[in-house]
């Protein structure tokens, strides 16, 4: 399965890309957590993009590029992978299909996930996402067992720093403008497929499942 997540900030790409990589076996790739890592271990890429990041603007195209190029050609997206966040740009989606090309694949499904704009914000706000094995919650909507701490390993429970109400205005005004018309360039490619994101997580998940299992 080769799959792409569309979705405004807080949509549920991350949880559900966890979900389904799990389920088929094959690998999220999620550009955010990518540049996350590199801005914690202080790379030469992860200085360049901690600005960008804290200002809640995007990453340069060739820098997210570069990334997902390397990656996909990485032995464990052979049976396939779910980008997670990326594209994000038409200039990124068009490197993507050279990319693609070049390896002789192609893209099964885009899902995109459509979530009210209201709930995105209290849906950021309330996130939480473990330090050591990064496993993500929410304070209402998905909480731990023991507030604070991570179910899975008992990690510390933290707020991703671009998770501020303002910033996280400036991401979804930035989502409106610059990754809202690859709904279009998807559909015109006719392999966009809508799951209602305001459902429960393990109902958007089935109902994922099922839009890909009839295609
Ligand atoms: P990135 O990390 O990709 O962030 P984003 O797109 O803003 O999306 P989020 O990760 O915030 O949301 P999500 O859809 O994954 O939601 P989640 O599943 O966590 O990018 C961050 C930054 O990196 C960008 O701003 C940019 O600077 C840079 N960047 C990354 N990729 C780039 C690219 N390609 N080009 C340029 N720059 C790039 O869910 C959110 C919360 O809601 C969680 O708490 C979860 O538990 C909860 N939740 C999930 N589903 C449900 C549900 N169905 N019901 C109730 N709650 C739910
Ligand atoms: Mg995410
Ligand atoms: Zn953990």
């Amino acid at each position: 399965m080769k799959l792409i997540l569309l979705g405004p900030p807080g949509a549920g790409k991350g949880t559900q890309a966890k979900m389904l990589a799990e389920y088929y076996q094959i690998p999220q790739i999620s550009t955010g957590d990518i540049l996350r890592t590199a801005v914690k271990d202080g790379t030469p890429m992860g200085v360049k993009a901690k600005g960008h990041m804290d200002a809640g603007s995007l990453v340069p195209d060739d820098v997210v590029v570069g990334i997902v190029r390397e990656r996909l050609q990485q032995a464990d997206c052979a049976k396939g992978f779910i980008l997670d966040g990326f594209p994000r740009t038409v200039p990124q989606a068009d490197a993507l299909q050279n990319a693609l090309a070049d390896l002789g694949k192609n893209l099964d499904a885009v899902i995109s996930l459509e979530v009210d704009l209201e709930a995105l914000v209290e849906r950021l706000t309330g996130r939480r996402t473990c330090r050591d094995c990064g496993k993500g919650f929410h304070v209402r909507f998905d909480p731990p067992a023991v507030a604070g701490k991570c179910d899975a390993c008992g990690g510390e429970l933290v707020q991703r720093d671009d998770d501020r109400e303002e910033t996280i205005r400036k991401r979804l005004d930035v989502y409106r403008a610059q990754t809202e018309p690859l709904a279009a360039y998807y559909g015109d490619a006719g392999i966009l497929h809508s799951v209602d994101g305001m459902q429960d997580i393990q109902v958007v998940k089935a109902n994922i499942l099922e839009t890909l299992t009839a295609k």
